[in-house]
């Protein structure tokens, strides 16, 4: 039996939690910063650290008493060391490595990236291969994984990230950050097929976002934003960014003879597109795993099942690496 314990602080979210084997969640604890950051309108580097400081040792202390554990029932501590911001990077490391040293316990650096794609380990029992589809507010990726600890990345975005465009999207409409969940939810009451939006596809399997973001943006301010059209807005924009991901995706299975796809990131706990990737994988005959939203955001678990499955064994001269590539 490995219990990990794993921690986060790449971005907005501290978190800590404890998995065993890799995919028993027991306790997955998450204090996001979003109310203080929405007043921004976007993460602010300095004060997520600074935050994530104040925190951490809290969060740890909890996710160890929910699953009923002490620091002796670990078997070692996964943390994300990249990619990332880097003042948030640092306190997850700096407090990783301190536990480590102090408790005489092993050190697995994760990558935040293999970390979403783990997410997809927790609680169940799905095994590579598959195609994986990451899109959070930082990345847009197609990664075929091979084996547990082999990745290829097939396609990227060629400029902003999937989640990004929600994000710049939902301002304009004066919605909150983030603008995921917001569209996400303004969409059900809006005509996904009122406004026509770009649907780039560039060649092969890399991403393009920015095309049909400003398109979103010059129709918003062109037009009188009534209630009733930013439903519309939202409902558009998001059946065209779907219908993207959902081609790219179709496509790699099929370079890769592929029939298994996975989605991961915050962008994967979208309503709509979870629901029309299930059409899609039915009708294709494909199998289709989704985390649960919970682990779709940034969390622990996710970081604990990647120590488990594809770490990297570290010392206590681990250093945060905010550009840290997957392969
Ligand atoms: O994976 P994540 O928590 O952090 C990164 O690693 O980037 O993803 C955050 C992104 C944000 O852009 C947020 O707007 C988006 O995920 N997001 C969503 C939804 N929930 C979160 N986008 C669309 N629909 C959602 N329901
Ligand atoms: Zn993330």
């Amino acid at each position: 039996m490995t219990n990990i314990l794993g921690i986060e602080t790449s971005c907005d979210e501290t978190s800590a939690a404890i998995v065993q084997n890799g995919r028993i969640v027991l306790s997955n604890i998450i204090s996001s910063q979003i109310d203080i950051h929405k007043k921004f309108g976007g993460v602010v580097p300095e004060i997520a650290a600074r935050i994530h400081l104040n925190v951490i040792s809290q969060i740890v202390d909890q996710a160890l008493t929910t699953a009923s554990m002490n620091f002796n029932d670990i078997n070692s501590i996964a943390v994300t060391c990249g990619p990332g911001l880097v003042g948030a990077l640092l306190v997850g490391v700096s407090y990783a490595k301190t536990l480590a040293f102090v408790l005489n316990k092993p050190i697995i650096a994760v990558n935040h990236i293999a970390g979403h794609i783990c997410a997809n380990y927790l609680e169940n029992d799905f095994e590579p291969p598959f195609i994986c589809c990451v899109i959070s507010g930082g990345h847009t990726n197609l990664i075929y994984v091979s084996d547990y600890d082999s990745f290829e990345i097939l396609g990227r975005t060629r400029d902003d990230a999937i989640g990004e465009a929600y994000d710049k999207v939902a301002r304009v409409l004066g919605l909150n950050y983030p603008g995921g969940p917001a569209i996400d939810n303004l969409a059900k009451l809006g005509d996904m097929h009122a406004i026509k939006f770009p649907q780039a596809l560039p060649d092969g399997l890399d991403f393009s976002f920015s095309g049909i973001k400003s398109s979103v943006i010059n129709f918003a301010h062109k037009n009188e934003l009534t209630d009733e059209l930013k439903k519309d807005i939202a409902a558009s924009f998001q059946f065209s960014v779907a219908q993207i991901v959902l081609k790219k995706t179709f496509a790699a299975c099929k370079l890769k003879s592929c029939k298994k796809i996975a989605l991961a990131g915050g962008v994967a706990s979208n309503s709509y597109l979870r629901k029309i990737f299930e059409i899609e994988c039915q009708n294709q005959n494909c199998k289709l795993q989704i985390p649960k939203n919970i682990f779709c955001t940034d969390n622990a678990a996710m970081i604990a099942a990647a120590g488990y499955f594809c770490g990297q064994n570290a010392g206590l001269n681990l250093n945060a690496i905010p550009n840290l590539k997957l392969e």
